[in-house]
Order: structure tokens, then sequence, then C-alpha cells
């Protein structure tokens, strides 16, 4: 069976982040209000009344975290970008400060050879748009493509690709559909025009990064879903799920078309939201690497509650990490040959854009090691069966803000952060992390000096 250490030469390590979960300083340099600056403040929305207005302090200590990052032996950094700190109310003049931020942490990264990998919307939309409706609203998608193009101009000379959106899936159905997070609507199903404007927004923005010649890929978060037993209803219900977690935000992209919504009672124009041309729009830009998420499985079974088409069920036997999620390794696998296998040629070099857990322990940190390891090991398997896969961000690479969790309950990073004393502790998943990448690149330099002429 190949391991982790048999990753293709050339395979990109990286660590992954989010503006409103490390950055704090959300009041300084001119940054407008955020959805979630707006959502923190609402009494508990977010458990013990956390919030971002400070968390990891990496505004003003990002060199402290670039130079961990460079401790780690990365190739690649990806972060998000706060859109309230370029556009302050989402749209009109540009606020010099919230570039000139991007533009230092960019330099700062390149200074230590690590390649900017930035998303442009993890979540955190000016609360002045969510005011005019937000991602219900079909104008936030041209607003978002207007916003990328000026991101792009100023830092598209130094970074070659581009995450559109984070988690579509995530941020339509927390978001919009169950209240969880900001911006804490309950629309259940009528939430998804909010995922047919986010799309018709990645597609605009990936029209004008393609004019600038930058590459461009979209991140969600997808899951393999089993039905709890091959009853024809089981196996409807987990149908009915794969097409809201998965196939609603990954078919108009790769094949220009919306899947079925008949079984989730939405009609094909998704309340009105669809126009004609818009999935030319989503579509015709094409991507240059999918995004995947993966945290684990989801088991599905025939719904007891006739308000929702499927129940969702824990996976028992296997551990489960301090969230509850079950860790299941092999699913990484089935969900990548699974991918290979829906969309064929359509399917662009997938990069792992998140994998992680969260852990209670601090320092020893050996169930995240054990997590870690074993998902690389089976995204080695999935490569030696011809998926193609060019890189891995681990979420995350310092605890941070976990949206509704909070800032202690749910650490998934490789640093410890104390959040009375922002000290930094790498935990021993960083020096386990580091050791890895170092001995994979060493290896595949022996093998490439070997092979060659
Ligand atoms: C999100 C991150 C989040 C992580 C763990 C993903 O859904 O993109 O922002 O912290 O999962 O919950």
């Amino acid at each position: 069976m190949p391991d982790r250490y048999d990753l293709p030469a050339g395979f990109r390590w990286g660590v992954a982040t989010a503006a409103y979960q490390i950055e704090g300083a959300v009041d300084e340099d001119g940054r407008g209000p955020s959805v979630w600056d707006t959502f923190t403040a609402r009494s508990g929305a977010i458990r013990d009344g956390h919030t971002g207005a400070v968390a990891c302090d990496h505004y003003h200590r990002h060199p402290e975290d670039i130079a961990l990052m460079h401790g780690l032996g990365l190739d690649g950094y990806r972060f998000s970008i706060a859109w309230p700190r370029i556009q302050p109310t989402g749209a009109g003049p540009v606020n010099a400060a919230g570039l000139a931020f991007y533009d230092r942490l960019v330099d700062d990264l390149l200074a230590v050879g690590i390649t900017p990998l930035p998303t442009l919307f993890h979540w955190d939309l000016p609360q002045a748009l969510e005011d005019a409706g937000g991602w219900l609203n079909r104008d936030t998608a041209y607003r978002f493509a207007e916003y990328a193009a000026i991101v792009a101009d100023r830092l598209g000379d130094r970074v070659p690709a581009w995450i559109t959106l984070n988690e579509p899936f995530v941020h339509t159905v927390y978001g919009y559909a169950m209240g969880i997070h900001a911006p804490g609507r309950t629309l259940m199903f009528e939430a998804l025009p909010a995922a047919h404007h986010q799309l018709l927004g990645h597609g605009l923005a990936a029209a004008a990064l393609h004019e600038r010649g930058l590459e461009v890929m979209l991140s969600n978060n997808l899951t393999p879903v089993e039905p709890a037993t091959p009853s024809p209803a089981d196996a409807a219900a987990a149908a009915a799920y794969d097409t809201l977690h998965n196939r609603l935000f990954t078919d108009p992209v790769l094949l220009g078309r919306y899947p079925d919504l008949a079984a989730l009672g939405v009609p094909d124009d998704i309340f009105g939201a669809v126009r004609p041309g818009d999935l030319d729009l989503i579509h015709t830009p094409g991507l240059d690497g999918l995004g995947v998420n993966y945290y684990n499985p989801t088991r599905v079974a025939a719904p007891t509650d006739p308000g929702l088409p499927f129940d969702l069920l824990d996976i028992p036997d296997v551990p489960h990490t301090a969230f509850g999620w079950p860790v299941v390794p092999d699913g990484l696998r089935r969900l990548l040959t699974g991918l290979r296998i829906r969309y064929g040629t359509a399917l662009p070099p997938i990069t792992m854009t998140e994998n992680g857990c969260s852990t209670t322990e601090d320092l020893d940190d050996t169930f995240r090691i054990d997590y870690l390891s074993a998902h690389l090991d089976a995204l080695a398997t999935t490569v030696a069966e011809g998926v193609d896969v060019r890189g891995y961000y681990t979420w995350s690479l310092i605890d941070n803000f976990e949206w509704a969790e909070g800032l202690f309950s749910q650490r998934f990073g490789l640093v410890h952060v104390d959040f009375a004393t922002q000290r930094r502790t790498p935990k021993a998943s960083y020096a386990w992390y580091r050791d890895l990448i170092a001995v994979h690149r060493a290896r595949c330099a022996k093998e490439g000096s070997v092979t060659s002429p």
C-alpha cells in the first residue's frame, strides 16, 4: 500500500486559515463591519459569547505566524482576504490600508519562499451588502466580481492562483438555511438562491481572474454519502443529500447544469434565481483546479420527520474528533475516486484545500497526528489509483475562532494559541508535519537524481 511518503514529486504542502478566524483588528485601518461582527454580537449565537474581534491577533502578529510557516518548510499558504477591509461597504472606493495589509503579507510570504493562495470569500460578507439582501440578492454576485478584480489588480503580479469561494455549501446551509452561522437566516430550502448567487459570483470573478492571466479554483466542503442500509428508501434519501451537499455546487461549475432538485422540493429555476445564461456564466470560465475540503463522510437514512427528505446519522465504531465528527480516512479516497467517476474528463486537478481535526488536547496532539497520517496515506492510495491531486493544505496552522463554537472548545491548529496572552506554542503535530514535508522532499529529490540522466 502506498503511504504519504509516496505522494508525487512536486506535491505541494501547505496550511490553511481564514481572515475572520485569525485576524482580529476588526475596527482597524478602515475595515468595515462584516456579517460575522453582527452575528457574533447576537445573544446566544456563539458559544460563551466569543467573537473574532481579537481572535489570534494575526493582523498584528503575522510576522510571527509566517515564521511558524517557514519553520514547517511549506510550499504554500491558503488564507482569505477580508472583503470589508478592501471595500468597507462591499462596493465603491477601495480602502488603501486594507489592500496594503495583504500586499505586505504576500511579500513577506514570498520572501521566505511560500506561495500565497488567497481565498476571496470565506464567509465575511460586508454588512452593508447583507443589509441589501446578502447572497439572496443577485447584485452581490456582481459586487463580488468587482472586488475580485480590485484585489487581483494589486496582487496578481505575485499571486498566480486564486480561490474564489470557500464552501458555498456550508455558507448556504449554516448561514442561510439553518441560522447556525452568519448571517443567521433560517430559510431552509428557500435559502438556495444564496447558493446560486454565490456560484454566479464565482463565475463572474473567475472570468475577471482569467482575463488577468490568473488561475482559478473553487473550494467546497465535499462528503461521500453512504446510505444507512441498502433499502430503496435509504438510497433515495442518500441521493437527495448527495444532491444538496455535493452536486448542487459542483455540477453547475464542471458540467454547466444543475442536478435534478425535485427530491429537495426545489424548482429547477431555484425559486426564480436562475436566469437564462447564468449557467454559461458559471461554467464557461472553467476551473484550473478543484479545491476539496474533506472532514468526514455522511451516513444518511430515510426521514423519520417529514420536514426533510433525509436523516443524518452518526457513523458508529470509528473514532470521533472533539467536534464529534467520525474519523474515516478511506472516505477521502472514496470521495475523490467518486469525483473522478462522476465527472470524468470534466474534473480538473484536485488540491486538498482543507483537512484536519479538532482536539481538546493541548500540546501532545497524538490524535491529530494519527488523523493526518491516516488521511495522507489514504490520499497517497488515491493518487496511486490515478486521481490527479496536486497539494494538501491542512486546517489549520493555529488554533482559531471556530465560528459558532467560539475560541476554546475546538482547536484545529498545529500550533496552540493561548488566547489570553496570544502566545503561540507548536504542538507535537507541528514537528510531525515539518518532518513529513522534509522527508518527502528529500526522498523525491533523491529519486529525481537517480532517475535523471
Ligand atoms: C471551514 C473552516 C472551519 C473548518 C472546521 C471548514 O468548514 O472552511 O472555516 O474552521 O471547516 O470546522
